[in-house]
């Protein structure tokens, strides 16, 4: 994160605040957010935008990080909100976003999530496939804004899972259809067409993809508004090198300025590049094994970082609490969940690390806890915030009662 420190103790202090205070305090697994950096990360995409092209609009792709304190913040710093089903539009309510600048996505909206959008007052459907035009047509009682999602045949470099533009893609209408999509969703009188949609994936690295994205979608008409989606990445290891938030503006603006109608609505969807490295994920160690391989065990696993089995996403991690003693030891932090691909970092250099020591995972602020899952019976960690000094705790850690829960009905039978 922009506001890290190693303290006199040689502790990592995040936002002021030391990092065995938050584990003491909060307890492991435990999200830390620098908020001044993610608040400044939203600035650099929303100012840096609207300087380079006026009539823009950021929307923050929430799905990243879907926490209630999150949208206040995306809002307040002049973010607009994109929205991937009815969970994250009550969310972003909750949070009192205006409905009007909350967009939503999706390749399968159900009825009901549709309804909940028309009743709440969501200002922008992205429509993703004729049968979605039909369930709209049977609930619309007024006039809703879409735009339409296309398939700009952009094969993303990046993991397959994270590609989305290329021809075989699940989301939007491929390119051959978009004149259909287009002419009947404009015949409609209460769908009002703002324009269209690409999106090309994400963890993206080479900027050059979002001008051939720029340039796709360009060519499919003339319209008010083209939003290219988000998807630019970021560092994550000692040796990888991401481009820049404003090296990402001027290429997108580049290519807006050769393609699209001057006055156009130029809109971008970031999530991970917002919030990726505002976050740290903090770790006990439970176990240090010494056997073929040197294992430090912590408490937490792929049930909160689920990515590094889904993209092969790496990390770095550091011993927290003990930054300054010599990095002499090569070890393998795993996680505790029951598979062996499990394993947080290969090959991590650090201190030798002994039981009870902190390990704090880097860049883990985008789509670690939005994907969090319950394997093994693991519970979600808590949220903190932490800002000059302070602290404060924006999601509460799950418990045994909330697992309860949704059994309930069972044991009333
Ligand atoms: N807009 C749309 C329509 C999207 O589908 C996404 C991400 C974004 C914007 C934001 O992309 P970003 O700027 O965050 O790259 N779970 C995967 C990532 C999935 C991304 C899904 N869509 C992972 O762990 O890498």
């Amino acid at each position: 994160p922009e506001h890290a420190e190693v303290d006199e103790l040689g502790e990592l202090r995040i936002g002021g605040v030391g990092v065995s205070r938050l584990a003491a305090e909060y307890g492991t697994p435990l999200h830390i957010i620098d908020e001044a950096g993610l608040r400044a990360q939203i600035r650099r995409f929303v100012d840096g935008l609207r300087r380079r092209w006026t009539n823009s609009e950021v929307l923050y792709a929430s799905k990243s990080f879907p926490i209630v304190e999150m949208y206040r913040v995306a809002a307040e710093e002049g973010a607009s909100i994109d929205v991937a089903g009815g969970g994250e539009i009550v969310l972003a309510l909750k949070a009192g976003v205006d409905p009007k600048r909350i967009h939503f996505h999706g390749n399968a909206k159900t009825t009901d999530e549709l309804r909940l959008a028309l009743d709440t007052g969501v200002g922008t459907i992205i429509i993703d496939n004729f049968d979605e035009i039909d369930r709209l047509e049977a609930l619309l009682t007024g006039p809703q804004h879409v735009l339409i999602r296309l398939i700009p045949g952009v094969e993303a470099e990046t993991h397959a899972s994270q590609a989305t533009g290329g021809v075989r893609s699940k989301f939007g209408f491929p390119i051959e259809q978009a004149v259909a999509a287009i002419e009947r969703i404009s015949a409609h009188p209460l769908m009002e067409l703002d324009g269209v949609h690409v999106h090309i994936g994400s963890q993206i690295l080479n900027v050059d993809q979002f001008a051939q994205a720029v340039d796709s979608i360009s060519r499919s008409g003339t319209f008010r508004t083209y939003d290219i989606g988000g998807g630019l990445g970021v560092k994550y290891t000692y040796d990888e090198v991401a481009p820049s938030v404003e090296e990402y503006l001027d290429r997108v603006v580049e290519a807006a300025a050769a393609h699209l109608p001057a006055d156009a609505r130029l809109v971008i969807e970031p999530g991970r590049s917002i919030v990726a490295r505002a976050g740290v994920t903090l770790y006990r160690v439970v176990s240090v094994k010494r056997s073929g391989r040197d294992f430090v065990a912590v408490d937490g696993g792929m049930a909160d970082q689920l990515d590094i089995a889904l993209t092969g996403q790496r990390y770095e991690a550091v011993l927290a609490n003990r930054m300054t003693e010599p990095w002499d030891e090569e070890v393998q932090i795993v996680g505790r969940q029951c598979e062996s691909g499990d394993l947080l970092v290969e090959d991590a250099r650090m201190p030798a690390p002994a039981v009870d020591d902190l390990v704090a995972l880097a860049t883990t602020g985008a789509y670690s806890y939005s994907m969090t899952n319950n394997y093994n019976g693991a519970l979600r960690p808590a949220i903190v915030f932490v800002q000059e000094g302070e602290a404060r705790l924006v999601a509460r850690r799950e418990t045994y009662e909330d697992l309860l829960r949704l059994h309930e009905p069972v044991q009333e039978a």
